[in-house]
C-alpha cells in the first residue's frame, strides 16, 4: 500500500511508526511506487555514523531528469513546469511547459557536452532568477556533471573560493541581473574571481539585461546562439545512486565553506516525498517558493521537489518591495498561487507596512503557507496567519538545513495541528534526538537540549567536498553516534519541537546562515585591525544583525572611526557580499578572554543585545576590566 500522501493525523503516525521501525521496507515501498528507475537497487541502506558513510539505494541506476521530466512528457506534457515571472511587472510572465523544459534542458546539456563537461566533473552556476538558472541545473544532472550553484549575491572573493574548492571547469552567469530597481553587473564580478581561478577554461554568458560587457577571448561566449544550434535530444547519463548530484556551499564556524554533497536517488526520493506532503500539493496546483535557487531551498523546493511531482513551479526574478510592498501578493493573485513558501524575514519586512499593500489582492487562492530559514517569531507568525492565511490556511514552519537536503521537522497541513512558533514534528523517516550537556539523550517530553537526528535520512549530505574528515568532525563528533545539527530545541509535552536557534558560531541574518569566522578573518585584513569578534544581536527584521567588537593595532592609528567603519564593511562586502555587512562595529582595547585564550563570546552576546544583567560568572577571565569597559561604549 502506498503511503505516499499523507491525509490524516492517524494515518501521519502510523506511516511515521512503520518508517522509525522498518525504515527500510517503508523508503524501498516510496522508491518504488513513485519513481522511474533503469535498474533497482541492491540494498535500501547502508549506514555507519562512526565513518560515517550513509548510502541509500545502493545498486540503483537512474537519472533525476527523467523523474523530473521525461516521465511527465507522457501524461503532461503542456502542463506548465516553470512559470517565470520577472523582475520588472510589466514584463510577461513565461510559461515553461514540461515539454518546452525538456528540449530547453536537452539543449543546455548538449551544448555543456561540446564545451567539454563529462560525467562527475563540476560545473559553477552563478546566475539570477532566471529560467537558465533552473534549467542549468537540470542540463548538468542530465549528463552527470556536479553542478555547485553560488548565489549570485556572493561576492567575487567568496565565488573564487567555492570555483576553487571544487575545481570547477566551466562558469555559467549572465550580462547581469535586475533587482528591483537596481541593475548588478555579474559578468564583472565572474572576470574577478576569475583571475583567482586558473582551472576555469570557459564560461557561458546568458543575456539578461543587454549592457555591452566584456567578452574574453578564447573564455567566454553567450549561450543563446549554442542553445540554439544544439540539438533538443540528449540521452540522459545513467547514474548510479550514490553518485553526487550537487555541491552546495554553507557556512561554518571555521573559515572556509562547508561544499556540502548531495546525492542521487535519496536526494530525489525524499525532496519529492516532502514536497508531496508538506504542501499537500494537487494536480492542478500553483506552487511559489520565493527563495533564491541559490540556497538549498531553491534547489529542494523550486526545482527537484516539485518537478519530481510533475508540479507548476514558480520563480520569481525580483524582490518583495518592488516596485511596491504588495509584489508578492499581486503574484499570488495573479498567478493563483495555491502554496506560496517564504522566509521570516521577508514576512516581518512586509508586516511593517501598510495592510492595504495586501488587503488590494485576492489571496483566496491560497492553500497553505510556508516558513523556513530561521525561527519564526510568534508575532510575525500571527501577522501570516491572519493577513496571508486569513485564519484558514495552514502555516507550515519547517525545519531544515542545507545538510539535510529536505524538510526534516514540519507540519503536514491539514493533518498536524499547528501552534505558533513550533515546527511541530518530525517529518516521517526522521529520528530527532535532544541532547543533555553531557551528551546523553533526553527522553521523555518537556525538555530542552541541542537537537541531533539518530537515524539516516535519505537526502543527508553524504560528505564535504574535499574533506570528510571535517564532515566527521562537525557533524558526527560531539554526540556518540548522532549528526548534530548545530541547532537547540525543545519538545513540548504533547512531544512537539520548538527550535529554538543556533548554538554554534553560526549566526542567522535575515534567513542567511552566516559563519563568525569568516566575517571575522575578513575584518582582519584591514591593516589597522588586529582582533575582531563578531556576535549577534537581535533585529526586527532580520531576525538576528551582527555586532563587531574590534581592537586597533597600536600604529597610532588616526583615521576617523566612522571612516573606518565604512572600510571594514566594504572589505566584508567584497569577501564575502553585502549581506555579511554589520550593523554596529564598537572598537574596544580588548576582547574577554579566558585563560586559554578562547574569547568569551557569550559575554559580548549579552553586551550586544543590551542586557548586562547578568553576566554569569566572569572569574575565569584573564582580562575581567574590558567587560566594564566594552560596557560603558556599547552602541544603541
Ligand atoms: C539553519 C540552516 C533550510 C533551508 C534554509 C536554511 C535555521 C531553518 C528553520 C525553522 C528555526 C530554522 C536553523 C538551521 N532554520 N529553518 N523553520 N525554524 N530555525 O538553510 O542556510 O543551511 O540554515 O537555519 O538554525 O540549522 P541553512
Amino acid at each position: 500500500m502506498s503511503n505516499y500522501n499523507i491525509k490524516h493525523l492517524e494515518e501521519y503516525f502510523k506511516v511515521y511508526k512503520k518508517s522509525v521501525n522498518d525504515p527500510e521496507v517503508f523508503w524501498e515501498e516510496i522508491a518504488e511506487e513513485h519513481f522511474s528507475w533503469y535498474k533497482k537497487w541492491n540494498n535500501v541502506l547502508s549506514w555507519d555514523f562512526k565513518k560515517p558513510e550513509i548510502k541509500w539505494y545502493e545498486g540503483a541506476k537512474l537519472n533525476i531528469t527523467e523523474n523530473c521530466i521525461d516521465r511527465h512528457l507522457r501524461t503532461n506534457g503542456e502542463k506548465t513546469a516553470i512559470l517565470f515571472e520577472p523582475n520588472n511587472p510589466s514584463e510577461e510572465a513565461q510559461h515553461i511547459s514540461y515539454n518546452d523544459l525538456s528540449k530547453k534542458v536537452n539543449r543546455f546539456a548538449n551544448v555543456l557536452k561540446e564545451q567539454g563537461i563529462k560525467k562527475g566533473d563540476r560545473v559553477c552556476i552563478y546566475l539570477p532568477m532566471i529560467p537558465e538558472l533552473a534549467i542549468s541545473l537540470l542540463a548538468c544532472a542530465r549528463i552527470g556533471a556536479i553542478h555547485s550553484v553560488v548565489f549570485a549575491g556572493f561576492s567575487a572573493t567568496a565565488l573564487s573560493t567555492r570555483i576553487n574548492d571544487s575545481d570547477c571547469k566551466i562558469v555559467i552567469t549572465s550580462d547581469g541581473s535586475y533587482r528591483g530597481a537596481k541593475t548588478i553587473d555579474l559578468k564583472s564580478i565572474v572576470d574577478e574571481a576569475l583571475e583567482e581561478c586558473p582551472n576555469v577554461q570557459s564560461v557561458l554568458v546568458a543575456k539578461r539585461i543587454n549592457t555591452e560587457i566584456e567578452m574574453k577571448k578564447g573564455r567566454d561566449t553567450w549561450l543563446q546562439p549554442l542553445l540554439d544550434k544544439a540539438s533538443d535530444v540528449c540521452e540522459p547519463e545513467i547514474m548510479d545512486a550514490e553518485d553526487p548530484l550537487f555541491i552546495l556551499y554553507t557556512s561554518g564556524s571555521t573559515g572556509k565553506p562547508k561544499g556540502m554533497v548531495h546525492t542521487t536517488a535519496g536526494y530525489m526520493v525524499y525532496t519529492a516525498y516532502t514536497f508531496k506532503n508538506m504542501f499537500q500539493y494537487k494536480e492542478e496546483d500553483v506552487y511559489w517558493c520565493t527563495a533564491d535557487i541559490g540556497w538549498i531551498t531553491g534547489h529542494s523546493y523550486i526545482v527537484y521537489g516539485p518537478l519530481a511531482n510533475g508540479a507548476t513551479t514558480v520563480m520569481f526574478e525580483g524582490v518583495p518591495s518592488y516596485p511596491d510592498y504588495g509584489r508578492f501578493w499581486k503574484i499570488v493573485e495573479k498567478h493563483k498561487i495555491n502554496q506560496f513558501y517564504t522566509a521570516p524575514t521577508a514576512i516581518r519586512a512586509l508586516a511593517k507596512q501598510r495592510l492595504d499593500f495586501v488587503n488590494k489582492y485576492d489571496l483566496s487562492s491560497l492553500k497553505v503557507i510556508g516558513s523556513v530559514g530561521e525561527p519564526i517569531n510568534e508575532e510575525a507568525w500571527h501577522w501570516y496567519n491572519d493577513n496571508i492565511g486569513k485564519k484558514k490556511s495552514p502555516i507550515i514552519d519547517t525545519w531544515w538545513q542545507t545538510e539535510t537536503g529536505g524538510a526534516m521537522i514540519t507540519p503536514i497541513p491539514y493533518v498536524t495541528p499547528t501552534i505558533p512558533t513550533y515546527a511541530t514534528l518530525p517529518f516521517i523517516g526522521v529520528q530527532p534526538a535532544l541532547m543533555d550537556k553531557n551528551g546523553n539523550e533526553l527522553k521523555g517530553n518537556q525538555v530542552e537540549g541541542n537537537l541531533c537526528i539518530k537515524f539516516p535520512w535519505p537526502s543527508i549530505a553524504r560528505t564535504i567536498w574535499g574533506n570528510h574528515k571535517r564532515y566527521k568532525e562537525t557533524y558526527f563528533s560531539a554526540y556518540k553516534d548522532n549528526y548534530f545539527t548545530g541547532d537547540g530545541a525543545l519538545r513540548d509535552a504533547t512531544g512537539y519541537y520548538r527550535i529554538t536557534g543556533r548554538v554554534d558560531d553560526v549566526i542567522i541574518v535575515s534567513g542567511h546562515n552566516l559563519g563568525t569566522a569568516p566575517i571575522e578573518d575578513a575584518i582582519n585584513e584591514h591593516p589597522a585591525v588586529a582582533e575582531s569578534a563578531i556576535v549577534g544581536f537581535p533585529h526586527d527584521i532580520k531576525g538576528n544583525a551582527l555586532y563587531a567588537y574590534v581592537t586597533l593595532k597600536e600604529t597610532g592609528e588616526t583615521r576617523n572611526q566612522d571612516n573606518l567603519r565604512k572600510e571594514i564593511n566594504q572589505i566584508i562586502t567584497e569577501h564575502i557580499g553585502p549581506i555579511a555587512k554589520l550593523d554596529k562595529i564598537q572598537f574596544t582595547n580588548g576582547l574577554p578572554k579566558t585563560r586559554s585564550g578562547k574569547i568569551m563570546r557569550r559575554i559580548l552576546r549579552k553586551i550586544a543585545s543590551n542586557d548586562t544583567s547578568n553576566l554569569g560568572d566572569t572569574s575565569t577571565l584573564l582580562n575581567p576590566e574590558v567587560v566594564q569597559e566594552i560596557i560603558e561604549n556599547y552602541i544603541k
